[in-house]
């Protein structure tokens, strides 16, 4: 996090500090917030990801065939050789068309996992997880909450690589790719997972059901608390979910702060 997202990110941990957290995000839409820290970078109005997180509540679709109990297992033995796994990688249709692989960004030590739906159009380009618009939205929805993905966040993807038009994952794809996660949450062991939209928390959580269903409880992935919230480009599209997101954020920090 640079620039204006620093600073805000400085002043919303000073919030937190003095005991009133996520003040300012309850106040402002998701684009007004980013409007704020990034003027003139269309507030909130360009998509890294359109066609994927939807205006309406997310169907009803498994995440993938089977979930995490289904999935086959890669076995790895440690992190790096994982990445190189997945840099490689060829198991589904996704690799003919991609730029480069999306493993991670953030710290593979910090105490949260963040887990996203697939990369977009710049995280293909660049090769990192959230980087675009909703990228900048999950960074501040993160400072709200005194995380970032420099020192407390790992963030990361169900699917490695980006599906043409930002189209939704497969279940195919979903099914190919999923056993790089499963081995990478085994292997970063996060303290807690934070799911964002409906791919990451229904193949997480092993259910088929829609995020508003799903969202505002705390769930178990292999015994690592996992707490579920909107796509933070859903949420520039539908500024009415905000205050439930904001408060998964809460109940994420709660869990954080072991209360
Ligand atoms: N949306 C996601 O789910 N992941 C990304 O990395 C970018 C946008």
């Amino acid at each position: 996090m640079s620039g204006g997202r620093g600073r805000l990110a400085a002043y919303l941990d000073q919030r937190r500090r003095m005991g009133e957290p996520a003040v300012l995000p309850r106040e402002l839409s998701p684009g007004e917030l980013l409007a704020l820290v990034a003027p003139g970078d269309g507030g909130g109005t360009r998509r890294s990801r359109p066609s994927s997180t939807r205006s309406r509540e997310p169907d009803t679709r498994p995440a993938g065939p089977a979930g995490p109990e289904g999935a086959a297992r890669i076995g790895t033995a440690d992190y790096r050789a994982l990445r190189e796994t997945a840099l490689s990688c060829t198991r589904c249709r996704l690799c003919e068309g991609r730029t480069n692989v999306v493993f991670s960004d953030g710290n593979p030590a910090g105490r949260l996992m963040v887990v996203g739906e697939a990369p977009g159009a710049h995280e293909d380009a660049t090769g990192l997880p959230f980087v675009g618009q909703a990228g900048k939205l999950l960074d501040l929805m993160l400072a709200s909450v005194a995380l970032s993905r420099r020192e407390s966040v790992y963030i990361c993807n169900v699917l490695k690589c980006r599906p043409p038009g930002n189209r939704n994952p497969l279940p195919d794809e979903i099914e190919a790719c999923a056993p790089l996660l499963q081995r990478q949450i085994e292997l970063v062991a996060p303290e807690v997972l934070l799911a964002v939209g409906s791919f990451a928390a229904q193949w997480l959580t092993a259910t088929t059901k829609a995020l508003g269903k799903l969202r505002g409880k705390v769930y178990s992935y292999q015994d690592v608390p996992l707490v579920v919230t909107y796509h933070p480009a859903a949420l520039l599209r539908n500024p009415g979910w905000s205050r439930l997101a904001w408060d998964d954020l809460q109940l994420l920090r709660h869990i954080m702060d072991g209360k």
